[in-house]
């Protein structure tokens, strides 16, 4: 059966795109939609501004979001480095690695002090986008971090030496809000929110910001929500844009002007092992993260 999305005219499933003159252009909630230009080339790449990819609420976009994300950057000629902070090693999946046949991984580099975050990143078959995997072995590093001194800060330690070769670190967290998200939130400049337009997708988002105050009071005082991104956005149903009505609503512009629309595209991208940016340059979706990854430099969120 063909899932609805992929019908012809997909592309009201997601929100309007401004328009080259933006003149009329409205996001999902009204609000006048700027058009986004393309950046300039960067003169000199680094130090990376880190945003960490966070909701304790499972399948909600957030690996979908790191890797289309992270590729529409690239694009724009942005050095940019997927973390995998979560054991299911589906980002690194999806940019084409294999978690099983890992020599090193981000387990390592957190767990070993002679392990450098140089000896495991891996390139990908996108310019300008190098993966830190992850795999199983990640979920025995909750357990044996509790132990460590400054546990809170070894995945920042780790990352330090590598920040002046990239321009954006995105780290792909798991659904949960332990330590290992935590680490993340430590290393992170900016968090960014992917949230699923469904009925019950605000309900977690309170803990989630205690989380991050928590965060910020104690361990890293200049952590900053950049943004909530709507996903997996209907616009043809009320439902999807009463959610979105009550993000903004309870968020102001924390929420973002772009939402990713519902399309099965991003599975297929996925089992492709490709960001849809590359599997299906011209769909939507693609279009979505490429607006995406311009509204966050135009924010000041994204180098
Ligand atoms: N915009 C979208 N439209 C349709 N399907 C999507 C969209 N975004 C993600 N998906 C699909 O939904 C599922 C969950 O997405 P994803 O893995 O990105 O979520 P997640 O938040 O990382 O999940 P987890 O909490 O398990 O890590 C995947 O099968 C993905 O392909
Ligand atoms: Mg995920």
């Amino acid at each position: 059966m063909t899932a609805v999305s992929d019908a012809p005219g997909n592309d009201t499933l997601f929100a309007p795109a401004a328009t080259e003159s933006g003149e009329e252009a409205r996001d999902a909630v009204g609000r006048p939609l700027p058009h986004f230009p393309e950046p300039e080339p960067l003169a000199q790449h680094g130090p990376a501004r880190i945003i960490a990819m966070c909701n304790q609420k499972g399948g909600v976009g957030k690996t979908t979001s790191t890797i289309n994300l992270g590729a529409a950057l690239a694009e724009l000629g942005r050095r940019v480095l997927l973390v995998d902070f979560d054991p299911q090693g589906a980002a690194s999946v999806g940019v084409g690695v294999n978690p099983h046949e890992l020599d090193l991984s981000v387990y390592n580099l957190l767990m070993d002090r002679t392990v450098q975050a140089a000896d495991v990143i891996l390139p990908t078959a996108i310019d300008n986008l190098d993966v830190l995997p992850a795999n199983i072995d990640l979920s025995a590093a909750e357990v044996q971090l509790v132990g460590e001194v400054a546990r809170e800060s070894v995945l920042a330690r780790g990352l330090r030496p590598v920040l002046d070769q990239y321009d954006v670190v995105l780290v792909d967290c798991q659904p949960s809000l332990g330590l290992l998200t935590v680490n993340a939130l430590t290393a992170a400049h900016g968090v960014l929110i992917p949230l699923e337009c469904e009925f019950f997708a605000l309900r977690g988002v309170a803990l989630l910001v205690e989380t991050i105050e928590k965060v910020r009071d104690r361990l890293n005082p200049d952590l900053e929500i950049d943004g909530i991104l709507p996903t997996m956005y209907d616009s043809r149903t009320l439902h999807s844009r009463e959610v979105v009505a009550r993000v903004h609503e309870a968020f102001g512009n924390t929420l973002l002007h772009t939402v990713i629309g519902r399309t099965v595209k991003f599975p297929d991208a996925s089992v492709a092992a490709e960001p849809i940016t590359a599997y299906a340059p011209n769909h939507p979706g693609a279009l979505a993260y490429r607006q995406l990854a311009r509204e966050l430099i135009a924010r000041g969120d994204a180098r």
